[in-house]
């Protein structure tokens, strides 16, 4: 596994292994790695021959009060763990490189980006889609693996290279989950053990909602209802939102039928979870 940090070489590395006719995948990460990222890397193992691993807890996604400085960062321990996994390039680039002074360009989704996480997060997906598009450009993949677990950013990154002709395959892959139905997460590292057993509640809820559409129920709010319920009865977490929204634009939606995503947020003391459910008629 080759490290590099600098912008430019790995341009011109990535130009070099286009030229030899190599499939390129990318797979953008903050690190601080766990299953779920594993999960990603040995998807990108499979589908290319050349596999770029990004690292970069990316200071523009963080809202003002967010946890950008405690983002848990450990390299040497993100080192070991993909050891086995056969990545050919880790891509760790600095930020200030990727922002340097005088830096003023954004990249920004409009409708996709207003719901839900949008709702709590406002400058979240700007920086989110202003950083993908920038490591687009300097690896300049084939192929990019995202996870369902941030399910908005899955479908507004799929937006943004539609719309800006990027010409970047877009790979999602199903969330990951700890023994105990957790959804894997860096942010787990902030939980405290009683917190965590409150944060399980999220899972219940989702579990709950996919009985009941299982057995037929359709209505967006009665789901809702039970979802909420099911989370109310945990003493110490607040939801932010719980959501069911089209699986393909996250528009509203009167009924559930095609593809839908029942979506939620919460906070568990200050540590924010998300979590979702993915329902896809046959
Ligand atoms: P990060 O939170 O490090 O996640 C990197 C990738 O791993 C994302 O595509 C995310 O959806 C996926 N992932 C995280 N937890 C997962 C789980 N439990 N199961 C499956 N996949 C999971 O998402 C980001 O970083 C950043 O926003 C980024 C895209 C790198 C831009 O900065």
């Amino acid at each position: 596994m080759q490290i590099v940090s600098s912008m430019r070489e790995m341009s011109s590395m990535s130009d070099e292994l286009r030229k030899g006719g190599r499939t390129i995948v990318l797979v953008p990460t903050m690190g601080y790695f766990h299953e779920g990222h594993l999960s990603l890397m040995r998807e990108g193992r499979r589908r290319g021959d050349v596999l770029v691993v990004s690292l970069f807890v990316n200071p523009t996604q963080f809202g003002e009060g967010e946890d950008y400085r405690i983002y848990p960062r450990d390299f040497s321990r993100d080192k070991g763990l993909i050891e086995g996994i056969g990545v050919d390039i880790l891509f760790v680039p600095t930020t200030e490189e990727m922002y340097p002074e005088g830096y003023q360009t954004f990249v920004e989704v409009e409708r996709t980006t207003k719901p839900m996480e949008g709702q709590f997060r406002p400058i979240h997906f700007r920086g989110v889609t202003t950083v993908v598009a920038k490591l687009f450009n300097i690896v300049n993949p084939h192929m990019a693996i995202f996870g369902e677990k941030d399910f908005q950013q899955l479908v507004v990154i799929r937006r943004m290279v539609e719309d800006l002709n990027m010409g970047v395959e877009i790979i999602g892959m199903p969330i990951v989950r700890e023994r105990d139905g957790l959804a894997m997460s860096s942010r787990n590292a902030y939980l405290t053990s009683e917190q965590r057993k409150v944060a399980l509640s999220l899972n219940r809820s989702l579990q709950k909602a996919s009985q009941l559409v299982h057995s037929g129920e359709r209505n967006p709010g009665r789901i809702i209802d039970a979802v909420t319920r099911v989370i109310e009865s945990e003493g110490d977490i607040t939801i932010e939102y719980v959501d069911v929204r089209d699986g393909k634009t996250l528009e509203g939606i009167e009924i559930i039928e095609g593809e839908a995503v029942i979506a939620l947020a919460a906070k568990v003391g200050e540590v924010r979870l998300i979590d979702n459910v993915i329902f896809r008629e046959e």
